[in-house]
């Protein structure tokens, strides 16, 4: 997709990852709307950027709702979604309060699920659109003390991969993200001197399976892929094995598949 003169959404964009993507979409000429709870922070990126913000709470059900038409409001229509706003747990599993597990499960799985159904809506019937889903590589390696966020960041990704299925031949492309650990504060949140975390990353650090990845060159590529319309994103290059092994099974079906024709949805119809 050429991005100049698109419009793009980010959700989570006032920081980090969903942060430099805004400034790679606004370089590429696009209009972005960033969304997230802080006004400061994201009344400070869109006015860097020449675009737009909105504040909401992904982990509340009422702002979900509404989110993508008060996008289309402000934007008209909507070329590129981007489902970044995530949360991270870093405890035991076990010691990790119910509250913070319903609210991982909103904001990092429930919320995209929903907003890419909305968003749909809008984009099947132009047969137009992208959708960028900010997963990890804890949705395809399990990892202690992140426990609840892997099953969130496998839910998107095996959905996102499903979805992949039904939308062949829509007009609306699909890019999974997938990182190891980006230098943003989410990372710092949960690498810390005495956190439940810190004896396994020790080991995976001796392992060199840790390298840390710069947020310019994650957000960069996510960009890129929606620019080439590529399918992933995933760095360290030294992942790439636990991704190709969990990517086998989907391959398969997908080949199994290959000439079985699946009813258009209807509201792509036209
Ligand atoms: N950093 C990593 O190591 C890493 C690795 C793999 C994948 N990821 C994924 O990358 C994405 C971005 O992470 P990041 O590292 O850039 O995190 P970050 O620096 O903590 O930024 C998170 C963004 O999400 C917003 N956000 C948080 N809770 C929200 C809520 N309830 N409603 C709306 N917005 C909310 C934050 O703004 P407010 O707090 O103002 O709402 C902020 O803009 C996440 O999905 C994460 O899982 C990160």
């Amino acid at each position: 997709m050429d991005l100049q003169g698109k419009t793009v959404v980010i959700t989570g964009g006032s920081q980090g990852i969903g942060e430099h993507m805004a400034v790679g979409f606004a370089a590429k000429g696009a209009s972005v709307l960033v969304v997230a709870r802080g006004e400061d922070k994201l009344r400070a990126v869109a006015e860097r950027i020449g675009g737009d913000h909105l504040v909401a709470d992904l982990s509340s059900a009422s702002h979900v709702d509404g989110l993508v038409d008060a996008c289309l409001e402000r934007l008209g229509h909507i070329d590129v979604w981007v489902n970044n706003a995530g949360l991270e747990t870093s405890d035991a599993f076990a010691d990790t309060d119910r509250d913070v597990v319903r609210a991982v499960n909103r904001l990092n799985l429930e919320a995209p699920m929903l907003l890419t159904r909305d968003v749909l809506d809008h984009m099947l019937p132009r047969r137009s659109g992208h959708i960028v889903q900010i997963s990890s590589q804890a949705g395809v390696v399990p990892f202690p003390g992140f426990t609840a966020y892997c099953g969130t960041k496998a839910g998107l990704t095996n959905f996102t991969e499903s979805l992949r299925l039904e939308l062949k031949g829509c007009g609306v492309g699909l890019t999974v993200v997938a990182p190891g650990p980006v230098a943003t504060d989410m990372w710092d949140r949960a690498d810390y001197k005495g956190s439940y975390l810190e004896p396994a990353l020790k080991r995976f650090r001796i392992l060199q399976q840790l390298p840390i990845i710069p947020v310019e060159k994650i957000a960069a590529q996510a960009v890129a892929a929606v620019e080439g319309d590529r399918r992933h994103v995933r760095l360290p290059r030294r992942a790439a094995i636990y991704h190709a092994l969990n990517n086998l099974p989907r391959r398969i079906v997908e080949l199994g598949l290959i000439g079985v024709k699946l009813r258009r949805p209807a509201v792509g119809r036209s």
